[in-house]
Parts: structure tokens; C-alpha cells; sequence
């Protein structure tokens, strides 16, 4: 049983806390938030010894392993702690807000032999690794034009300010693109090579990236588009059968926009309130992204509410998968394979690449032109 200390109570580390609960390899240690009282009235805590300061918390316990959900701009400091301590990591996505400092944290995990894994992402959904393990299978021959398209009231949910500002890893590339890129970089199933982008700004009242429009190209000839927009005027889950992030059902709402202004203080009050619920743990579909399409040499892959849709010269056939491991399960198993010394996608140096994608979209974007990537390879080619 790996023994785990989660840093960070907040959204993405209270999502976890179902899955670590129902998972056979991993138990809750400790938790650790800077927030006094952050673990107070959070079912399934009662009893795990809880910190305000990692430090503290890698001293006082004995652990295999640290899941940080931290700001992204504290991801470094936190993950190499855990590293120095001799320990696992689990690190959320994004990595962190800068390629160096990824590929050191990568480099410095592999020195010691031990795990770190970047997630959750939605590239560790169900469907899209069947529709990576099909693409790789090359039964539809080689991945053409691949894409992604999501469309969130994102700019306008409640934040700490910190997360709209894209040089701390805020805005809708860094938090939102790093899902998409996953996505089309496992899909292509070959490093990717260079991109262009453009990004949007489109709110003087709440500035921020807030949209982007994203072209990579693949070293084996496919192309991954990623379409964001996060001003609230759509949402996309009316192109995905009505079906929300989380695979819960989702009915089409008029647009959302900005609720009347808030204190900053108010404004983290709501967040901190929002990150008891925002993440589903089980719903009655599958989890998605948006819409993503695949369109390969000889056929044509889509995610359907319950999986996927495979279009081929057999016809048109819908593949069912299962629903008993939520997406953080998955990210447990593939943190427990890599522990076991097992080969596993979302490598440090993976969360590296995805990271320097992240970075070149703002490059491309501000000096408009082509940017070439140089860290990508050999981990998305199997
Ligand atoms: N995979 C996903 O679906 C998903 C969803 C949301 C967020 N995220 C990622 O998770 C990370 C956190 O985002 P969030 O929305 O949960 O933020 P959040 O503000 O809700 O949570 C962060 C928590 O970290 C705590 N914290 C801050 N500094 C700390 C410190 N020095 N030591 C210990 N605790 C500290 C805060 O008090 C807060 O509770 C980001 O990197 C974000 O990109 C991922």
C-alpha cells in the first residue's frame, strides 16, 4: 500500500480525495493546506493527520509518495521537497509555468529512481487512450488531422488572481491547453514538432488569455488543432450530447456571463466554496474534453457519451467503456505502475513537453510566426 500526503486542498486536491478512498494501492496519510482548518468538514478526512506547512508534513509522517495540487507557480518548490525527501510525486497539471524548470524537476526525479508523474489530464480518460491504443494499433493506418474544441464559461468562474496571469501558468493555455495538447499529442502518437498559435484577450474588465486557437504539427505529418474559448457565451458540451466534463448530464443554459463584481477576498470565498463540488467523481458517462475528433488514414474516431465512435470500412460502430474507475482511479493506477518501475505516458518528461507547448502557443502568438519545439520526443511514439 503506497502511503500518500496530499498538498493542497483546494479544487483539484479534494477531487482526488474519492479516488485515493476507493483505490486498493494507495492510502491517505496526510494532507497538508497553508489554510488553517483547510481539511475541517471535509468527509473522509476525519482522522488523517493534516499540516499547514509541507515541510512539516514530510518530517512528521512516514510516506511513499506526495500528490502536489498546489498553484502552479508553487509546483516546483513542492515536488522537488517531495523528491528530496526521497518520495513519489503526483503533480497536477501544468507541470509547472516553465520548460526548464520541468525538464530539472524531470531530471532530478530520474537521478533519485523515483516516479513523478504529471495529472490529472484528460488524455488518462478512458476513451481517449482507446483511441490512442487504436490509433496505435494502425488498423486506421496513420493519424491525419486531429482536433479538439472547447468552448467554458472558464474566465469567468471564481479565481485566485494569480490564475489569470499566464507568466504563473494562469489563463486558458497554461490550465486549459495543457488538456488539449495531452490530448492531440497522444492521439498522434509522435512528437510534436513545431507550432502556431493565436490568443485572445477579449475582456478588458477580467484580463487574462481567455481563448486560443492553437495548430501543431506532428513529426509523423498529422496536425492537432485545439480550439478554447473560456468567455461563457458557448458551452460545448451541447456538441457532446449534452453530456458536461465530468460525464454528468449537462441541459444548454443561456451564455454565463460575468457575475457582478467581488472583492478578491469574496472571489476566493466563492472559489474555495465551488472546489467542494466543482470535480464529479462518478458519473452515468464518460469524462471528456470537449469534442475531439480523429480523423486517420483509413477511418475516423470521435468520443461518444459512453466511449467512443469508431468510423470505418466496417461501417460505424460504437465501443462502450466501462465506468467503475473514475478518472483519478486511472491516474492512481498509472502513479502505482510508475512506482512498480512499469513504462507509463505522463512522465516528468512528458509534463515537460506539454509545458514547452504551453509556452511556444505564447511565443507564436506574440511574435507570430511558426515556433519550433524541441523537447517532445520519444515518450508519445511508443
Ligand atoms: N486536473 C484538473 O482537472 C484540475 C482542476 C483544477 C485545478 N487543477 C490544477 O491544480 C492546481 C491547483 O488548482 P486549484 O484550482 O485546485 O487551486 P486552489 O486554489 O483551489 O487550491 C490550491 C490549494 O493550495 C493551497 N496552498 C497554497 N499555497 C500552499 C502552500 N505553500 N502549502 C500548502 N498548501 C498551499 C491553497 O490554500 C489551496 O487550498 C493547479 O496547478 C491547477 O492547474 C487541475
Amino acid at each position: 500500500m503506497i502511503r500518500l500526503g496530499l498538498i493542497g486542498l483546494g479544487a483539484a486536491g479534494q477531487a482526488f480525495l474519492p479516488a485515493i478512498a476507493a483505490h486498493e494501492g494507495v492510502t491517505l496519510a496526510a494532507t497538508c493546506d497553508a489554510r488553517e482548518g483547510a481539511a475541517e468538514g471535509i468527509a473522509g478526512l476525519e482522522g488523517v493527520p493534516s499540516f499547514t506547512d509541507p515541510a512539516d508534513m514530510l518530517a512528521g509522517v512516514t510516506l511513499d509518495a506526495v500528490y502536489v495540487g498546489t498553484p502552479t507557480d508553487l509546483h516546483e518548490d513542492h515536488v522537488t521537497a517531495a523528491l528530496d525527501a526521497g518520495l513519489h510525486v503526483l503533480c497536477e497539471k501544468p507541470m509547472a509555468p516553465g520548460v526548464e524548470d520541468c525538464l530539472a524537476l524531470a531530471a532530478k526525479a530520474e537521478a533519485a529512481g523515483l516516479a513523478l508523474i504529471v495529472g490529472h489530464s484528460h488524455s488518462h480518460d478512458l476513451p481517449i487512450r482507446r483511441m490512442r491504443e487504436i490509433i496505435l494499433s494502425g488498423d486506421l493506418g496513420a493519424p491525419a488531422i486531429l482536433s479538439n474544441t472547447c468552448y467554458s464559461d472558464w474566465v469567468y468562474r471564481p479565481r485566485r488572481p494569480e490564475e489569470l496571469r499566464p507568466e504563473l501558468g494562469g489563463g486558458v493555455t497554461f490550465r486549459q491547453g495543457a488538456h488539449q495538447f495531452d490530448i492531440l499529442s497522444a492521439l498522434a502518437c509522435a512528437p510534436a514538432v513545431s507550432l502556431r498559435a493565436t490568443t485572445y484577450d477579449l475582456d478588458p474588465e477580467r484580463p487574462t488569455i481567455g481563448a486560443h486557437n492553437v495548430t501543431i504539427r506532428f513529426a509523423n505529418g498529422a496536425t492537432g488543432t485545439a480550439i478554447y474559448n473560456g468567455y461563457g457565451w458557448f458551452d460545448s458540451s451541447e456538441l457532446t450530447g449534452g453530456v458536461a466534463e465530468w460525464g454528468t448530464a449537462k441541459e444548454p443554459a443561456a451564455p454565463k456571463r460575468p457575475a457582478a463584481a467581488a472583492s478578491p477576498e469574496e472571489e476566493l470565498r466563492r472559489k474555495q466554496e465551488r472546489a467542494r463540488t466543482a470535480i464529479a467523481d462518478r458519473a452515468p458517462h464518460q469524462p471528456h474534453f470537449g469534442l475531439t475528433l480523429a480523423s486517420c488514414e483509413r477511418g475516423f474516431l470521435r468520443q461518444s457519451p459512453q466511449g467512443l465512435m469508431l468510423h470505418s470500412a466496417a461501417g460505424r460502430q460504437e465501443i462502450v467503456l466501462p465506468l467503475d474507475r473514475s478518472p483519478r482511479m486511472q491516474v492512481l493506477d498509472e502513479f502505482c505502475d510508475a512506482i512498480a518501475g512499469r513504462p507509463v505516458l505522463h512522465t516528468g518528461a512528458h509534463g515537460a513537453a506539454m509545458t514547452e507547448i504551453c509556452e511556444a502557443v505564447l511565443r507564436s502568438a506574440a511574435e507570430n510566426r511558426e515556433i519550433e519545439l524541441l523537447h517532445q520526443g520519444p515518450g508519445n511514439g511508443d
